[in-house]
């Protein structure tokens, strides 16, 4: 495994939309591998590939539970809302206050191309929601209610 260099808010890679995944190559295992140890080196809840460069639907989350891999993910349903700070490691030191459902049910490919559903209340509602963004080359400052400011928390 490998760090990965995190592109920052500005870089055109996140204003990208990504494609799906046909395969999980040993290229897309090393990348994936790659995610979820760059995810941690940096203290991240979530992490998708275009952050790092790469333009696939590939996306890793851990929210205290152990890492998640989502391949090609869509989410099915949402239903309820939260307010509260977000942020992005694209964008570090910074946060800002986003709406989101409070619950979201989504589909994807785990890292052995198995399909699998995942529900996911609060802050895994918000992981999921903020890193599908990204790989519609969507950004949470878009989102944002009022102005970004500093802050140092869990960063997506
Ligand atoms: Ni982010």
């Amino acid at each position: 495994m490998a760090l990965r260099q995190i592109r920052i808010a500005g870089d055109p890679v996140l204003g990208k939309t990504c494609r799906e995944v046909k395969e999980v190559t040993p290229k897309i295992k090393q990348l994936i591998d790659d995610m979820v140890e760059t995810m941690y080196e940096a203290n991240g809840v979530g992490l998708a590939a275009p952050q790092v460069g790469i333009l696939k639907r590939i996306v890793t989350i851990d929210v205290g539970e152990g890492p998640i891999v989502m391949i090609n993910p869509k989410i099915l349903e949402s239903a309820g809302s939260q307010t509260g700070e977000e942020g992005c490691l694209s964008l570090p030191g910074k946060s800002g206050v986003v709406t989101r459902p409070n619950y979201v049910k989504a589909r994807a490919f785990d890292e052995n191309m198995q399909e699998y559903e995942i529900e996911g209340n609060e802050l895994l509602a918000r992981a999921i929601c903020h890193e599908l963004d990204h790989l519609d080359g969507h950004m949470y400052m878009e989102l944002v209610e009022g102005e970004l400011h500093d802050a140092n928390y869990e960063e997506e």
